[in-house]
């Protein structure tokens, strides 16, 4: 059975959170928010509850979690925190970046997928840090949807898809971002982007230096070599075909021109607006925050429906729409 309960995400009742940090200390699955998307968590350093995890997402074993720390100071306990991000932890945490480094055993090897590294974070979010100071121990989660499927951003998405499969579930309602934290690894070269996310690179370079985005990275082309082990992977993807014309124009042309009633138009609503037709709306262009926001929730709204398929177009890759794009060109087919 799984145990539904509502939390304020600013200010989270102690019970709720000391109900849940004991599921957590038992070996069990807790589904939480964080300031990026939802986690399906349970601790990182027991072998059992790190498996409970794979199990109810049905996730491959060889693709590693990322583990939440509620502090710097915990996170030093369980990996060789490296001294370039000692100096500047404070502005990056807590926060939507990923950060890759060497572990301890403290760590399960199964949270690792038995590398010797491992990603970890001080996510921007009241019940997640609440949940991690009071369970003591740091929390291994994954985004929590199942295997594939688009991420999961609000509670109601959680329930619906987890209800059975996790030992409780924290409904909290929307997360901030709703796209996944930025996962960097440091090189000799400087850091790289493993996966772009809810902090642009931009954003980053004044407190990190020089970035390295690789075409991987953007996942603009197709990788023969993954950068991390969850490249090699089908990821966020709606059940049904999605179609992508990445140049706004090329899109809008070929939309008037050559589409069948049965497939969705995924847009913003300035696009919408041209268009004149009935599309499953990412919002305003002006606001990339606000596409992201929307994005995951389009896929699973093009999955709830009756069109037989769907068409997304592209956005400017700068900030946060690096990621937009590396999660449309991950989840979609290009059609020119
Ligand atoms: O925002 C987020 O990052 C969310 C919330 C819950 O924190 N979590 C999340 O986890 O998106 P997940 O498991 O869906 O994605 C983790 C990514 C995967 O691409 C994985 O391959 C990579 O991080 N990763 C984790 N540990 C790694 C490691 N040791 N080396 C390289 N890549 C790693
Ligand atoms: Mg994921």
């Amino acid at each position: 059975m799984t145990i539904i309960r509502k939390v304020d995400q600013v200010h989270p009742d102690p019970a709720v959170i000391k109900q849940a940090a004991a599921i957590i200390q038992n070996g069990g699955t807790v589904v939480f928010p964080t300031e990026t998307v939802y986690g399906l968590g349970a601790d990182a350093t027991t072998d059992s509850s790190v498996l409970n995890i794979y199990k109810a997402k049905g996730r491959p074993a060889d693709n590693p979690l990322i583990v939440h720390f509620s502090s710097i100071c915990m996170m030093r306990e369980y990996v060789q925190v490296s001294e370039d991000i000692e100096a500047v932890a404070g502005r990056i945490w807590p926060g939507p970046v990923t950060i890759i480094f060497q572990s301890t055993e403290r760590i399960s090897g199964f949270a690792r997928a038995s590398l010797r590294t491992v990603g970890c974070r001080v996510p921007a979010n009241p019940v997640a840090l609440a949940l991690i100071d009071s369970a003591g121990v740091p929390i291994a989660a994954p985004s929590a949807n199942l295997s594939t499927k688009p991420s999961i951003v609000s509670s109601a998405e959680a329930i619906e898809e987890l209800d059975g499969r996790v030992d409780m579930i924290l409904d909290a309602g929307d997360t901030f971002f709703g796209i996944e934290s930025t996962v960097l690894k440091s090189s000799r070269k400087g850091y790289e982007i493993l996966r772009p996310g809810a902090i642009g690179v931009e954003d980053l370079e004044p407190i990190l230096g020089k970035i390295i985005v690789s075409e991987a990275a953007r996942a603009a082309s197709s990788v023969d070599k993954p950068l991390t082990p969850g490249m090699k992977y089908r990821h966020y993807s709606p059940g049904k075909t999605l179609y992508r014309i990445e140049n706004r124009e090329a899109f809008i042309a070929t939309v008037l021109r050559d589409r069948r009633k049965d497939m969705a138009v995924i847009c913003s609503d300035e696009v919408a607006a041209i268009l004149g037709i009935e599309c499953i709306s990412l919002g305003s262009e002006d606001n990339l925050y606000e596409i992201a926001r929307n994005l995951f929730p389009a896929f699973r709204k093009l999955d709830a429906s009756a069109y037989r398929n769907g068409i997304i177009h592209g956005f400017p890759e700068s900030g946060i729409g690096l990621a937009i794009m590396n999660r449309i060109r991950k989840a979609s087919l290009p059609l020119l």
